[in-house]
């Protein structure tokens, strides 16, 4: 387990619908809220002993340290998420966090890029703040399937940060996806960093391209986890090392971020 995690039992301080199917759950976790670095995930499990019994990997939307609460945005898929999804005020849920590594900003970052698609920019809020914070000039470019489903703008536009919205259906911003236009992006934005969250096309694509344009590029994998610290390796995925070697990593304890350059697509 990651040092100093400890599971706790976190009471339930809101929950809402934020577009159909998607959530937004504000549990509190005085803990978490001292520990949590941009890009790690909570394992979260409604009820004690209850139904479903594993555990699901959450990143970690928003901390606030006022309310000494941490946000998790989510969609419902089965039913782990479906039992999220019936939380009220007042319930408490069995909560391990902050897990993994997180994103790293590098030192000398002067300009970074942000690209999100869908759920993905929840873990992205957080990097964004701590890039606020640092001055880095900052860059936004997010998908979504339509102009409902463009997510977290309430938090995003506030930050002033320029930013391209991509739909499927062309509902809001332009129709496409952000990796239509990344290669002009890259190609005049000058970014010594690039991060990205989103569904596997989304981040395949843009690890190609920014090793195209020779731009370090960090991606925040998902993969089905049991354990959510390294004991379990159900979500192992193949990396390359510099001399081109295969190797094993486990998502929720190496990862979930990664070089984009290392990831065996
Ligand atoms: C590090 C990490 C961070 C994540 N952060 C978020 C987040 O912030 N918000 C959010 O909504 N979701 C996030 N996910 C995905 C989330 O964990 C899954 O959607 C969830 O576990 C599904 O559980 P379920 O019981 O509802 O669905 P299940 O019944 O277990 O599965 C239903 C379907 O969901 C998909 N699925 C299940 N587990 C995963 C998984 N781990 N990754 C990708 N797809 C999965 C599969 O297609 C599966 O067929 C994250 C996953 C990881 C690994
Ligand atoms: S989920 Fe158990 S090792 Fe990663």
């Amino acid at each position: 387990m990651n040092k100093g995690v400890e599971p706790i039992k976190a009471q339930v301080l809101d929950i809402f619908e934020v577009t159909e199917g998607i959530y937004e759950l504000e549990l509190q976790a005085p803990a978490v809220v001292e520990q949590a670095r941009p890009g790690q995930f909570a394992m979260l499990r409604t009820g004690s002993g209850g139904k479903p019994y594993l555990a699901r990997p959450m990143g970690i939307y928003d901390v606030n340290p006022k309310r000494s609460s941490i946000s998790i945005l989510f969609e419902v898929h089965g039913a782990g998420t479906q039992a999220m999804a019936q939380l009220q005020p007042g319930n408490t849920v069995d909560l391990l966090a902050p897990l993994g590594n997180g994103f790293a900003v590098a030192e000398d970052t002067r300009r970074a890029l942000v690209i999100g698609g869908g759920i993905g920019v929840a873990p992205l809020y957080p990097l964004l703040c701590q890039l606020r914070r640092q001055d880095v000039e900052t860059e936004i470019m997010l998908g979504a399937q339509c102009g409902e489903r463009m997510l977290a703008l309430e938090r995003l536009v506030p930050l002033g940060m320029v930013t391209r919205l991509y739909t499927d259906n062309g509902t809001m911003g332009k129709q496409g996806y952000p990796t239509d236009d990344l290669p002009e992006v890259l190609r005049y934005g000058r970014f010594d960093q690039v991060f990205c969250c989103g569904p596997m096309p989304l981040m395949r694509g843009v690890a190609r391209i920014c090793g195209d344009y020779r731009t370090p590029c960090q991606v925040s994998l998902e993969e089905r986890m049991g354990c959510g610290f390294g004991i379990c390796v159900c979500c192992v995925v193949d990396v390359r090392d510099a001399e081109g070697n295969i190797a094993k990593k486990r998502v929720c304890y190496d990862g979930p971020v990664f070089d984009g350059q290392e990831v065996v697509w």
